[in-house]
């Protein structure tokens, strides 16, 4: 059949857009090639299909849907209802029905729907929760292996409280609480016969290290406290809104979804997915950080790219007051040091397949708060900043970002950094994903 041109046009961007990695902190588009935009929000999972609901930064924080089968490719649903500041909407499905529950100046408002996308309408008005009327902030939502469904909340906002959700969808009884100080932000998973309680600390739209309380009972008590992160990684620079269990036919896999805040929770946030290392002997977890990976949603096997092409320091070309000095720990045994506005790092020659390709840069920099690092691409007519594309820049060491590179092997990418006085930054080298076989 013959394709109309802009039919082929938009078959063509489609493959394009394909997403091959979750890159913790980076710029996630959606089928369309338009950023993800769904925060606070949780995952669940009907046969194949993943749904996943969040407040929509751009649109007034209203309950917008994505489903993907892969956990990569997300296909936008749209809007669920047009209700605006419903905050950290959570999907669940205590009885026949479809839910979605939100924070509304402070009390819980559900929507009911008869199906899972679409048809969502108010369920009344907001409650206060029970038992005690408590108003609270940040909605979480867990479903315990028995299917019973329990809200979980910042009760009188510090107060971890976990309550049942009945089968008519109202909120029920108290199962238990947590006050170990201001906490919020919370998540769920169990394991073996282990609950863990991932809480956040409350610094506003600041990451700080978010813990993990452990207990043999929904009921509690609750004990821990333990951090799920290096603690300086402030939970790499997000916060907790749920967590997702992919029951594979090989291997279960837990997953963090945290936020990463832009300074005021608008639609440059990011988001940081990792999978979750649980040691059940000793009831604990940690976060397995990795700047790629994906999961395969039927067998639950967590992978990350093989090495790319490297473009190692050595052999950039290094202009103005930078210099090529040995560094031990790189992987080409060089970096090019003192990058700032009087020097950059060139890397020429560079091979690409004429589309967006993962490019990850190994750098440092001598002061986070200082300034950043840019990079200027081919034709470019200004540098783009590398924390636009990926809020991981400046704190950790690898850092991937999407960039289109021109078929064949001479594309050229400069990298720059911009800062106050004595900022600089240190580059290892740069390696090319080609993502090209995943499509
Ligand atoms: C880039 O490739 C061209 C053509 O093959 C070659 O002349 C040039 O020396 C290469 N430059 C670098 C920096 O490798
Ligand atoms: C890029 O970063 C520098 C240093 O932080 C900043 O001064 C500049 O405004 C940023 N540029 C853009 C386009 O955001």
């Amino acid at each position: 059949m013959f394709l109309q041109p802009t039919l082929l046009f938009a078959a063509l961007v489609a493959s394009i857009e394909a997403a091959s990695w979750i890159v913790p902190g980076a710029v996630w588009n959606d089928v369309n090639g338009k950023k993800i935009d769904a925060h606070g929000g949780n995952i669940v999972q009907r046969g194949d299909t993943f749904y996943w609901v969040g407040q929509a930064a751009s649109q007034d924080v209203i309950p917008v849907m994505y489903s993907s089968t892969d956990l990569l490719n997300w296909t936008p649903l749209g809007t669920q209802n047009s209700l605006k500041w419903l905050w950290r909407p959570k999907i669940a499905k205590p009885n026949g029905k479809f839910w979605i529950y939100g924070q509304l100046d402070r009390s819980i408002q559900s929507l009911v729907s008869d199906q899972m996308v679409g048809g969502y309408r108010l369920n009344g008005a907001a409650v206060r929760i029970p038992p005690n009327s408590y108003s609270y902030s940040d909605t979480g939502m867990f479903l315990d292996s028995d299917s019973t469904w329990y809200i979980l909340t910042s009760a009188d906002h510090n107060i971890v409280q976990i309550n049942k959700l009945n089968s008519d969808g109202s909120v029920g009884a108290r199962a238990s609480q947590l006050a170990d100080g201001a906490l919020e932000a919370p998540g769920m998973l169990k394991v073996g016969g282990t609950y863990y309680l991932i809480v956040s600390g409350k610094t506003g739209w600041r990451s700080n290290p978010n813990k993990v309380y452990t207990s043999s009972s929904i009921n509690g008590p609750w004990t821990g406290g333990a951090d799920i992160a290096p603690p300086a990684e402030k939970t790499y620079n997000s916060q907790n809104t749920f967590e997702l269990t992919i029951k594979g036919s090989q291997k279960t896999t837990y997953i963090y979804m945290g936020d990463s805040w832009d300074s005021k929770g608008g639609p440059s946030s990011n988001h940081v997915w990792l999978p979750i290392k649980v040691d059940e002997a000793r009831k604990s977890l940690v976060l397995e950080y990795h700047a790629m990976w994906k999961v395969d949603t039927r067998t639950g096997v967590v992978s990350w790219p093989a090495a790319g092409k490297r473009y190692q320091a050595r052999h950039a070309e290094s202009t103005g007051s930078t210099e090529i000095v040995r560094r031990e720990s790189a992987v080409g045994k060089h970096a090019v040091r003192g990058i700032s506005e009087s020097g950059q790092a060139i890397f020429r020659n560079v091979t690409g397949g004429g589309r967006k390709q993962w490019v990850s840069f190994h750098y440092t920099v001598n002061d986070q708060e200082a300034g950043e690092a840019h990079v200027t691409v081919n034709s470019d007519a200004l540098p783009t900043n590398i924390s636009s594309l990926n809020c991981r820049a400046g704190f950790h060491k690898t850092v991937p970002i999407e960039l289109h590179l021109e078929k064949g092997d001479e594309n050229v990418i400069r990298f720059g950094a911009t800062g106050s006085k004595d900022f600089e930054a240190t580059i290892d080298g740069i390696e090319v994903f080609d993502d090209e076989e995943e499509l």
